[in-house]
């Protein structure tokens, strides 16, 4: 917990001037609030009886103009303190974003969707009316006390005692609900995450769920995670109620307490009325504070919940870091080296095991093999998206570790079947490949790609608007969007992953026509299921679970008459 706040207290240092302005008006406007019943007594006890009308309008005066800068105080504190609690929200998305951004595809891999939009936007939420009220309520509950304190104990020492004895026992009864409300709270952000994620995932497949006409299912489900997260918020308001209750039972008890203490003292003259009216001035004085104190702890609870679940994602290191020292990798020539690469996902089963393989510069090698064998596995390997668990992989001589990921990255162009698509128009999307590419530079990708013709026949050709998954082009269309990326982007090694095997024969043939193109003068490593795609391939490697099988030309393995003739010929018939 001390850590926690100590890094929740990190967040404001670069606020300091901003939290300055708000915690000196919030002294002085506690300072003001404090004076009142003062003045009050005063006016009771001295100027009144003595029909002092000079005084009297000299202490309203003041009074007045006291509460003009209390107003003026109060909005100093509500606008810049919000102010500041925007600002370190804002930063710490900010920061969390960029983390995201940094992690490697296992956390992805692991984690839901709807989870991460939940700590992104739902828990960083209340952080800053934490950030803003949180530290300032706090000083101005224990500035209104201390100083009420000093100021009633001048005024009568019995009648303060009694006030403040009374006062421990309230503080326990709100540090005992208060645990209860912090593991409501907690539990609630945990099932918050999930109906997010539910939500996330059923708009994402809607398609099937309508496909297999499952809506009420899907419904059902949802409607479940709801139900759950309602429940679990109720039983966040049931301490929440009680505190509120007993509040309001320890103020008013308090008030008639000093009515009847402190009126028996004033019959018999042990006190003034001044003092009296003081005093009950005084206690409600306090009532703010404490009702300030019950919505901190809520709010507190709620954000350092938030908080902690913020620092979670924050402590995850990415699997994938730059070595210290890595080089950029510049003037590829392209020769590719696997090295008795070992390999397995998290769970730990080997997905390949001593795998050698090497590709020269401008080669076009490619993988086949059964469903699961791997195939996709060693292309992820190439650009890191997962690091090898032992062995090694080298381009032109170099250990892809030894590479920054950023210059690595930029010299591999993927082409999967599984195309994505941003939100946003034609170009933008070809740009990705080259991000500040100019319009002439995207045009000739885009022909290259064979793609100018079909979006030069959209009413808006660059410009028009692709949806959030592309859902308006073709799957053809959108393949050959894709590899108008990598044109521009020109890399010198590339991945082809299954890159037509969606698509019918024409289609095919159109787009296997650009990728030939694409290919030229660059390493090449095809997976492909439809063998006729790489027949003209420098090398083909059969892959099965038990690793590399057969290797070598097309003909030559055909004359071998091994598994991968039994594949050539089951699937030409
Ligand atoms: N992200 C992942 N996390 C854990 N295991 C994975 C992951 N991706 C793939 N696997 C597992 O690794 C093995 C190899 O998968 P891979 O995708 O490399 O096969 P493939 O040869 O490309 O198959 P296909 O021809 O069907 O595309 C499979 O057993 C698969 O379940
Ligand atoms: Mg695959």
């Amino acid at each position: 917990m001390k850590n926690k706040l100590k890094g929740f207290v990190e967040h404001f240092k670069p606020h300091k001037k901003l939290f300055i302005l708000d915690f000196s008006s919030a002294f002085l406007m506690a300072m003001i609030d404090l004076v009142f019943p003062i003045f009050t007594r005063r006016i009771i006890d001295v100027e009144l009886p003595n029909k002092n009308y000079k005084f009297f309008l000299v202490l309203i005066g003041i009074l007045i103009i006291l509460q003009i800068f209390r107003a003026i105080f109060a909005y100093i504190v509500t606008y810049y303190g919000h102010k500041m609690g925007v600002n370190i929200r804002y930063d710490m998305r900010n920061k969390l974003f960029r983390h995201l951004q940094k992690l490697s595809l296992s956390y992805y891999d692991n984690e839901k969707t709807g989870t991460i939009m939940s700590r992104v936007m739902g828990d960083l939420e209340i952080l800053s009316e934490l950030a803003h009220h949180g530290p300032e309520d706090l000083f101005i509950i224990v500035v209104t006390f201390i100083g009420s304190f000093i100021l009633m104990f001048n005024l009568n020492i019995t009648l303060t005692l009694v006030v403040f004895t009374i006062l421990p026992f309230y503080i326990y009864f709100v540090v005992k609900e208060n645990k209860k409300m912090k593991k409501a709270f907690k539990k609630y952000r945990v099932v918050a995450a999930e109906v997010n994620s539910h939500l996330e995932d059923s708009i994402a497949g809607i398609r099937v769920v309508k496909a297999f006409g499952n809506e009420k299912d899907s419904t059902h489900k949802f409607d479940k995670h709801n139900k759950n997260v309602a429940d679990t918020l109720m039983k966040a308001f049931e301490p929440i109620s009680r505190l509120t209750s007993v509040t309001g039972l320890y103020s008013g008890g308090i008030q008639i307490l000093i009515l009847v203490l402190g009126g028996s003292m004033v019959i018999k003259g042990e006190m003034t009325i001044g003092i009296l009216v003081a005093f009950l001035l005084f206690v409600n004085r306090f009532l703010d504070p404490i009702k300030r104190l019950i919505s901190f702890l809520e709010m507190f609870q709620q954000g350092m919940v938030g908080y902690e679940r913020y620092s979670e994602v924050m402590a995850i290191d990415p699997d994938i870091k730059d070595n210290k020292g890595a080089i950029e990798l510049e003037d590829v020539r392209g020769n590719i080296k696997f090295k008795d690469v070992s390999f397995s996902y998290d769970d730990g089963e080997k997905v390949l095991e001593n795998f050698n393989l090497e590709i020269k510069e401008g080669e076009k090698v490619a993988l086949v093999g059964p469903s699961g064998a791997g195939k996709s596995t060693i292309c992820s390997l190439l650009p890191r998206f997962y690091d090898v668990t032992s062995g090694s992989i080298e381009i032109d001589g170099i250990n892809v570790k030894e590479i920054t990921q950023n210059s690595l990255r930029k010299n591999i162009g993927i082409v999967q079947q599984d195309v994505y698509l941003f939100h946003g128009t034609i170009e933008e999307n070809i740009e990705l490949g080259k991000i500040g590419a100019s319009r002439d530079e995207i045009i000739k990708a885009a022909e290259m790609a064979n793609a100018l013709e079909f979006i030069n026949e959209l009413s808006e050709g660059f410009d028009t608007v692709v949806g959030e998954r592309g859902i308006k082009l073709s799957g053809g269309q959108k393949q050959r969007i894709s590899i108008a990326r990598i044109f521009l982007k020109n890399p010198k090694i590339l991945i082809l992953d299954e890159a037509t095997s969606a698509l019918d024969n024409q289609t095919e043939r159109y787009i296997q026509e650009s990728l030939e193109k694409l290919s030229e003068g660059r390493t090449t490593l095809t997976i492909a299921h439809r063998l006729t795609t790489i027949k003209n391939s420098d090398k083909i490697v059969y892959l099965d679970k038990d690793g590399i099988q057969e290797y070598g030309t097309h003909d030559v393995l055909i004359e071998n008459q091994g598994k991968y003739e039994k594949l050539y010929r089951g699937i030409s018939g």
